[in-house]
């Protein structure tokens, strides 16, 4: 299966409608989507009579998205550490969800995407905090678990805590902090033992990170996806998502 195919069946694990519950009404408005991937937000924010930009850096997945001729979107390539492109001061709403991650920096660049913003307008963030926090993991994987963790942010990889920051890091950017929650979610934080789907999705979605098995080895992923079939699997790993408003 390919990335866009696993993108498009990650969608149903997620809980985009309690998500889109806390977002004012969006007809009319201008959205920009951070990260956008094969365009499935966008599509969604399109349907409720939105007008939206969708950024990311892959190719593919934009052909994709745009081959979808969604009304009111449209798909442009860039990197979302420089917005420069883009007007200042234009949207109503910036979103972006399980992207700020692969950035870092998450302070910086919402502190940057901020300016993108009318005065009132919104910014709305989903990140993961802990995504292999899993039990009954044996005990002893913890502490490589988050040697990991740090190494990946010390190399500008990707924040595996970034969904534990947003509060934070948007109270450091001016911006006034409207609601917090955290989301339940059918792939990455679920309790009980992991559906054959489910449990493929994580098999796969691993072996995209050549570098946890460069220093786990393989024998954690082993561990790992035992623990997602265990009757007794709890995720401990959550997906929090602020908003917040200039
Ligand atoms: C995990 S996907 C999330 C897709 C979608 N937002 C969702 O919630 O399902 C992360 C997306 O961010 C994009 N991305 C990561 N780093 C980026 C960067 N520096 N600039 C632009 N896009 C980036 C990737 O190409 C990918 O499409």
């Amino acid at each position: 299966m390919d990335l866009p195919a696993q993108y498009t069946q990650q969608y149903q694990w997620r809980d985009w409608p309690r998500a889109y519950a806390v977002l004012p009404n969006l007809n009319g408005k201008r959205v920009l989507d951070l990260g956008c991937a094969i365009g499935d937000q966008s599509r969604d924010f399109a349907e409720q009579g939105a007008w939206v930009t969708g950024m990311d850096q892959n190719p593919d997945l934009l052909a994709i998205a745009r081959r979808r001729a969604i009304p009111r979107a449209r798909f442009i390539q860039g990197d979302l550490s420089q917005l420069g492109g883009l007007q200042k001061a234009s949207f109503d709403l910036i979103w972006s969800s399980f992207t700020l991650a692969y950035l870092t920096d998450q302070a910086a660049h919402i502190a940057d995407w901020q300016h993108y913003l009318k005065p009132g307008g919104y910014l709305c963030l989903i990140e993961v905090a802990d995504l292999l926090a899993h039990a009954p993991l044996p005990e002893h994987w913890r502490a490589e678990v988050l040697v990991f963790y740090r190494r990946a942010g010390a190399a500008k990889r990707y924040d595996f805590m970034a969904g534990e920051h947003l509060g934070e890091s948007v109270n450091a950017s001016g911006l006034r902090l409207r609601h917090q929650q955290t989301l339940p979610d059918r792939e990455l934080a679920f309790d009980g033992a992991a559906p054959a789907a489910v449990y493929e999705a994580w098999r796969l979605r691993l072996a995209r990170m050549p570098a946890l098995v460069k220093d786990l080895g393989t024998a954690f992923v082993e561990d790992f996806l035992a623990t997602l079939r265990a009757p007794t699997h709890r995720s401990d790993s959550r997906v929090h998502l602020v908003l917040a408003q200039r």
